[in-house]
């Protein structure tokens, strides 16, 4: 029996307006930012916006839409092996289109947790030269960081040790579709 994505949800920890409020004010903020002089490419072409799958997909569809700039966008997604206290090994599943050589680009993650999918990605994203490189992620968990990374913006900071799903982010891969961000209720989390 089909029934609804919000009966596994204890509590809403972000909503759907406080999202929409945020996105809006990060949309501001980078247009002015790439407006006043974060555009390093030396031929103008448009900042390359980059969203990482498959989490990202609802906050890079509402942030682009509230970028007032030209941009193009593009996606990849990564996979990280071994659970949240291993090191995970990073792996491409789908790379960029394009070559970003000279090129600005922006990186859209739904969360920044450890820190090791970030770095690993800017690792092989700086690698191809670009002229510019920025993080923007929805979320962030900086007490939980391993490893230090560079986000220049940041939607929300999550109080320590809390799981969320929604907006893109998933448990088991469901949940992605909720439009807030929001924990699950116990009898939902399978015990591992
Ligand atoms: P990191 O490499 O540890 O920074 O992991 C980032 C990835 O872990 C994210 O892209 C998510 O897939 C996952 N993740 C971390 N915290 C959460 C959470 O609270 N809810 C859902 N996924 C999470
Ligand atoms: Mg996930």
């Amino acid at each position: 029996m089909v029934t609804t994505v919000t009966e596994g949800i204890e509590r809403v920890v972000i909503s759907a307006e406080e999202i929409a409020r945020r996105v809006g004010e990060l949309g501001q903020a980078i247009t002015a930012d790439y407006r006043g002089g974060a555009a390093r490419d030396s031929r103008r072409r448009p900042l390359l916006v980059v969203g990482i799958l498959k989490g990202a997909m609802p906050f890079m569809a509402d942030l682009v839409r509230a970028l007032d700039l030209p941009i193009e966008y593009d996606f990849m997604a990564v996979s990280s092996y071994g659970n949240g206290t291993s090191p995970g090994e990073v792996r491409i599943l789908k790379d960029l289109d394009c070559a970003i050589g000279g090129r600005d680009v922006l990186i859209v993650e739904d969360i920044v947790d450890t820190g090791h999918t970030l770095q690993h990605l800017l690792a092989g994203l700086s690698a191809r030269g670009p002229a510019s490189l920025r993080v923007c992620t929805l979320l962030d968990k900086p007490h939980r960081r391993e490893v230090e990374v560079p986000v220049d913006y940041v939607g929300f900071v999550l109080p320590e040790n809390l799981f969320v799903v929604g907006y893109g982010l998933d448990y088991a891969e469901v949940y992605r579709n909720l439009p807030f961000v929001g924990i699950l209720k116990p009898a939902y989390v399978r015990e591992e």
